[in-house]
């Protein structure tokens, strides 16, 4: 719980920060939820709009990727979904949520001046601590999607970690000794994730706005190129880092040939037998 600055959520302020935005007139905070990413995926089965925005101050049951949970408690986080509906193919879905990844390490740039890691696909690290998951979820049929849910949880306040978890986990207040609005950063997140759904969606740039992506992605990442990591997938496998695909895909070099990584994650891997 954070103690240093006054965190209730002003909706209507953030609202008048959102003018303009596909996310304008479409937020709904909660006190606490279930989850903010399964409300959103239900909201859209009722037709909630393209640009519609899901927050709270507590998640029940908030949920990871690959099935894990999520830790949300009260006044400790930034727990938000958004639901899209872009006109794209379903292969297309990733760079949605290798963009959110971009908006969040820009949003908390502009919040609290610090630069974090890109763990492809979606996890913000301070050095090798995760302070940021994203869960992007999707509807779709094989050649379009119906909609697709961006749900992003960010660690703000909490001053330490339960010990089973402390080398694994950071917040910003843990990072910078003080605490940051959590409104700000949603507000900076929402402008910044506007301009990424803009350029992927205006007609006929995807291919530039995914260049752009993937050149960012390089900057920003130290997991991207020569990072040795463990892969998780089938039997499990070791290699080396060597950039992402067209598709947005991680590759790794691996005893048997270049590889391409599926699963969802990687984890570090100090040496390789
Ligand atoms: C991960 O495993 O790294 C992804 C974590 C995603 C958590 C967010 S919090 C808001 C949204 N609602 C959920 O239930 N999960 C996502």
């Amino acid at each position: 719980m954070n103690a240093g600055v006054d965190d209730a959520f002003n909706i209507s302020a953030l609202n008048a920060a959102l003018a303009g935005t596909r996310f304008q007139d479409k937020l709904h905070f909660f006190p606490n939820i279930p989850s903010t990413n399964t409300h959103a995926m239900a909201e859209a089965e009722s037709r909630a709009p393209d640009g519609s925005v899901y927050f709270a101050d507590e998640q029940i049951s908030g949920r990871g990727r690959g099935a894990h949970n999520w830790s949300s408690p009260p006044g400790s986080g930034l727990y938000v979904s958004v639901l899209l509906r872009p006109a794209i193919a379903p292969a297309d879905a990733l760079w949605f949520s290798l963009a959110a990844g971009l908006a969040v390490r820009e949003a908390v740039r502009q919040v609290t001046s610090l630069e974090c890691d890109l763990r492809w696909p979606n996890d913000l690290l301070f050095g090798s601590k995760k302070f940021c998951g994203i869960l992007t979820e999707l509807n779709a049929e094989a050649t379009r999607v119906r909609h697709l849910v961006i749900g992003i949880g960010i660690n703000v306040y909490q001053p330490q970690f339960p010990s089973e978890l402390r080398d694994l986990a950071t917040s910003l207040h843990i990072e910078t000794g003080r605490d940051w609005p959590r409104q700000d950063l949603l507000a900076a997140l929402l402008q910044g994730l506007d301009s990424e759904v803009a350029a992927l969606t205006a007609p006929g740039n995807l291919p530039a706005a995914t260049a752009n992506i993937l050149t960012r992605l390089e900057r920003a990442s130290t997991w991207i190129r020569g990072k040795q990591v463990y892969v998780d997938e089938m039997e499990g496998y070791a290699g080396v880092t060597e950039g992402l695909d067209a598709r947005g895909f991680l590759l790794v070099r691996a005893a048997d040939g270049l590889r391409t990584v599926f699963s969802g994650g990687v984890r570090e891997q100090k040496s390789i037998r």
